[in-house]
């Protein structure tokens, strides 16, 4: 049975009573509106941790779109119901109150790391995940956290977080979880059309089909601007992004000298969708 936390004081004494017992506790954020990759996320979670806790937020602070804001999913019923059939402990969903209290005045902010991509695109955006990552880490106290690699950035950025700050938790990065056509499980899916859903794949196999040029040798460049003159003909709207980067530091590639991985933002509609594979 998964219990429903609204509370940090009610989380504490919930955590306090697994640690007396000497169990390890996972956490997995969230934002709700889960699909199979946050399960697959809680059943890491469920595998390497005794008590497993997931937490739903949908954070203001995190986004720069006040209209993405508004039509963000949320199903809370519906995301219990999956939940109790992974045999998650606790749900942790607070309210915007309970985060953010009158008075609240701490922002966490990553700096190298958190500037390029996402953070050029989506100003303020990583601030209002390392400040909320930060409390959920405080509030949870867990000692393993686990995030989907579909957000490669923020995973980043989150590892640098917690060794900056000596935050006593292990960050577990999970493979993305695509549909059976290759597109990137989210929650924003929900949001395409029809005939948006049925374009939307070709993100990922063109990402494949420069990834691939360029581990054949193709120049860099000339494989991302074939991929990004694909999108636009196929139908897609504006390309934020399309960059072979560093793994960890995320740092401009002109030649394969080291691991790199592949990284885009592009609407379709009016969804932002992102994804990213290894090359
Ligand atoms: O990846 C997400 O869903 C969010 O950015 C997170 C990590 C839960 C913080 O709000």
């Amino acid at each position: 049975m998964t219990q429903v936390i609204r509370t940090s004081a009610e989380l504490q004494e919930k955590v306090a009573g697994w640690k007396r017992s000497g169990m390890l506790v996972g956490v997995v954020p969230t934002m709700g509106a889960l699909h199979d990759g946050h399960l697959s996320l809680a059943r890491a979670a469920r595998a390497q941790s005794d008590r497993v806790i997931v937490t739903i937020f949908v954070n203001p602070m995190q986004f720069n779109n006040p209209e993405d804001l508004k039509k963000y999913p949320r199903d809370e019923a519906h995301d219990l119901a999956l939940l109790q059939a992974e045999g998650v402990d606790v749900l942790f969903a607070p309210g915007v109150d309970e985060v953010y209290p009158d008075g609240f005045a701490t922002t966490v902010s990553v700096t190298g790391v958190s500037e390029p991509l996402e953070g050029a695109f989506r100003p303020g955006h990583f601030d209002g995940v390392a400040t909320v990552v930060s409390k959920l880490f405080g509030m949870t106290q867990a000692g393993r956290a686990f995030f989907g690699e579909k957000d490669w950035q923020q995973l980043q950025v989150v590892r640098r977080l917690v060794a900056d700050l000596n935050i006593p938790v292990r960050i577990i990065g999970c493979p993305t979880i695509r549909e059976a056509d290759g597109l990137a499980m989210s929650s924003r899916n929900v949001r395409l059309s029809a005939a948006e859903r049925a374009l939307a794949p070709q993100l990922h196999a063109q990402m494949q089909a420069a990834a691939e040029a360029i581990r054949a040798g193709t120049q860099i460049e000339q494989a991302l601007e074939a991929a990004r003159v694909a999108l636009a003909g196929a139908g897609f709207g504006q390309e934020e992004y399309l960059e072979l980067r560093s793994v960890e530091g995320l740092r401009p590639l002109t030649s394969l000298s080291e691991p790199a991985r592949l990284l885009a933002a592009v609407w379709l509609g009016d969804v932002r969708l992102i994804d990213n594979i290894a090359v």
